[in-house]
């Protein structure tokens, strides 16, 4: 059974775009049910549109307060039958009135190596800096920024004269395949959450029949 997912954006959707690609191409086993977006411009709905995939807006300003924006981001999701969720460019925090309705199963990319970096404009933060290595991050979403669980990490190198978009466009790049790769794990059934290594620890990712180098692009 192909894995069913939602897509949360709030932007341009380069990585929708990349999981429309690979489910297109044969190379992922999903089927995107739904895009939402907060925004009504964001430019990913029409990627969505554009392959076929419904589309819903909503918009968080038009709600009391954030339990009902979540309840009604639940209920076009469900309604989809999404039962994974990409957050992919989402620039909205999620509470656990969204995460029970989709327990371990809500995923985020986030341009850094966690845990540094989390938060707003990740790959400036990274240059300010000074770090020679900068990556991306897939997770699962916990309540905190960033934070959940890890499943899987690309590293690209810092460059001296990189600006924010330079490193922001190579970061890009590999988001695009560590988030396929991350959900080619799911769809395989690989992914297993595990309990905190030590007493008062975090929860963590194992991937099934992956070697210790899981999430370097081009492995597992
Ligand atoms: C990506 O850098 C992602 O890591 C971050 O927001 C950006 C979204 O880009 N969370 P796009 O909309 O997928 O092009």
């Amino acid at each position: 059974m192909p894995l069913d997912l939602g897509v949360l954006i709030s932007g341009t959707g380069t990585n929708l775009q990349a999981i429309l690609d690979a489910t297109r191409a044969g190379r992922l086993d999903a089927r995107i049910r739904i895009v939402v977006s907060n925004r009504a411009d964001a430019a990913g709905l029409r990627r969505a549109e554009g392959a076929g995939v419904p589309t819903r807006v909503v918009p968080h300003g038009e709600f009391p307060d954030r339990e009902s924006f979540e309840r009604a981001l639940v209920d076009a999701l469900r309604e989809a039958g999404a039962s994974w969720v990409v957050l992919a460019g989402f620039m909205r925090l999620l509470t656990p009135e969204f995460l029970g309705a989709f327990p371990d199963r809500v995923l985020n990319i986030h341009p850094a190596l966690l845990p540094a970096f989390p938060g707003v404009d990740a790959q400036a933060q990274a240059l300010a800096y000074g770090v020679r290595v900068a990556g991306c991050t897939v997770h699962l979403v916990d309540a905190g920024t960033d934070t959940g669980p890890i499943i899987a990490q690309a590293v690209v190198p810092v460059d001296d004269d990189d600006t924010r978009e330079t490193l922001q466009q190579r970061i890009l790049a590999r988001e695009h395949e560590l988030l396929v790769l991350a959900l080619g794990w799911i769809a395989e059934g690989r992914l297993e959450v595990m309990p905190p290594r030590t007493a008062g620890g975090r929860p963590r990712v194992r991937v099934r029949g992956a070697s210790t180098a899981i999430g370097v692009v081009g492995d597992a």
